[in-house]
């Protein structure tokens, strides 16, 4: 299961003890933290970071060197340890975890891949993969299934027992990942995974973390310096800038409502249709029938929420179609199984707006927004496109 992240006023601190109890003072003066290191001679690499990330969310967090994302994502695992605040992952509180319960989280809850691969050179691709089990003392058999597992959905499946050093950077970039994934965490943290990877390697990595994202019910905080990056795969962006945040929204919030000119600076290359997604913009359907639901209760809904017509799922919630509000009145019979028309006109809310515009632009209705595994996640709506693509 997925878990929500909440960090509450959350400060690291670098430099000698004394240096970082000076500067510990200050954190919430007026001084910068260029001022603070001056004054004090201690760095100020996170400062007073207070916000939430949801559970199963894809969070980013964006900035130039230097601006704090590592010294802060390593809090998420206590690599780097707050001076001060608090981290709650669930409904546990991290920050106060003894040595135990670290160890016990750091084995089963969270993984984090890091940005120069790390791999053990003189192991294989399966030999780094069930390496994290291998410290936990799974058996062979086991831990060769839950590898493999692992290895295929990398899309890895026939490297697995190639030695790293013969494979490329975005193939050890792979291993690294499902070497991430094999303690299946619910936490999953990727300090500029595909930095080092060329342009075009790079978006094939992007598309396979959206892929498995969808399939997988995990939350992902990714960090990158990289706007462009930020877009394409978040659903929300922190973008970081001397140890603060400076903005916190989903792309299309950043475009709406850049909060100052820093931003606007910082978004100013970024084409929109390219980056945009389904995601970032659909909104909750106002009201969705099941199968097997009764056509006096559907009709009753329909007419409450003014709507001409409404989306049929199933009970995994899968789409299935839609009935009309004319139907619903005419039928005579129980339920509304028989009524529904099967649609096959979705969008996947991976896809760019690009990619669903001529699709919108020819549709009678809302589309229907799908997951990878044909779950109504969403509706689109021609307008709200057009608001998003004009805004500035
Ligand atoms: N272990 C450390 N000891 C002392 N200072 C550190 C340490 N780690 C980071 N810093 C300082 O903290 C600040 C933030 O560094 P951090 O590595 O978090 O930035 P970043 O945003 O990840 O940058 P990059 O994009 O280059 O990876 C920098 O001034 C850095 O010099
Ligand atoms: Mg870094």
């Amino acid at each position: 299961m997925a878990k929500a992240v909440d960090i509450k006023n959350i400060s690291v601190v670098f430099g000698t003890s004394k240096q970082k109890q000076a500067a510990k003072e200050l954190l919430d003066s007026d001084l910068t933290a260029a001022e603070i290191r001056e004054k004090t001679g201690a760095t100020v690499a996170v400062r007073n970071l207070d916000f939430s990330i949801k559970e199963g969310e894809l969070f980013v967090i964006v900035g130039l060197s230097g601006s704090g994302k590592s010294s802060f994502i390593r809090t998420l695992n206590l690599l780097n340890k707050p001076i001060r605040g608090q981290i709650f992952v669930g409904d546990e509180e991290l920050t106060a975890f003894d040595a135990k319960k670290l160890r016990q989280y750091r084995q089963n809850d969270v993984s984090m891949v890091f940005q120069n691969f790390a791999l053990l050179t003189h192991r294989s691709v399966i030999g780094n993969v069930e390496y994290p089990l291998e410290v936990q003392g799974v058996g062979e058999k086991k831990r060769r299934e839950t590898a493999m597992e692992a290895i295929k959905l990398v899309g890895l499946d026939g490297w697995e027992e190639h030695m790293t050093f013969q494979l490329s950077g975005g193939m050890k970039q792979r291993v690294g990942l499902a070497r991430a994934l094999t303690n299946d965490p619910e936490l999953l943290l990727m300090d500029e995974p595909y930095s080092a990877l060329d342009p075009l390697i790079r978006r094939d990595m992007q598309d396979q973390l959206l892929k498995l994202e969808d399939e997988m019910d995990r939350t992902i905080l990714f960090i990158t310096h990289d706007m462009n990056e930020a877009f394409r795969l978040g659903d929300r962006i922190a973008l970081m800038k001397d140890a603060e945040i400076v903005q916190i929204g989903t792309p299309d919030e950043f475009f709406d409502k850049p909060a100052n000119d820093y931003v606007k600076n910082f978004i100013a290359d970024v084409d929109k249709t390219r980056i945009l997604k389904v995601r970032s913009i659909m909104e909750k359907p106002t009201y969705v029938a099941k199968k097997g639901d009764g056509v006096k209760e559907t009709l009753q809904k329909v007419k409450e929420n003014d709507m001409g017509f409404c989306y049929v799922t199933d009970e995994k919630r899968k789409f299935l179609g839609y009935v009309r509000l004319e139907q619903l009145q005419r039928s005579k019979g129980k339920t509304i199984d028989r009524l529904i028309n099967e649609d096959d006109t979705v969008i996947y809310r991976n896809a760019y707006l690009r990619e669903a515009w001529s699709k919108l632009s020819e549709a009678e209705y809302d589309l229907p927004v799908v997951d990878g595994k044909g779950r109504l996640r969403g509706i689109l709506n021609y307008d709200v496109v057009v608001d998003a693509l004009a805004a500035q």
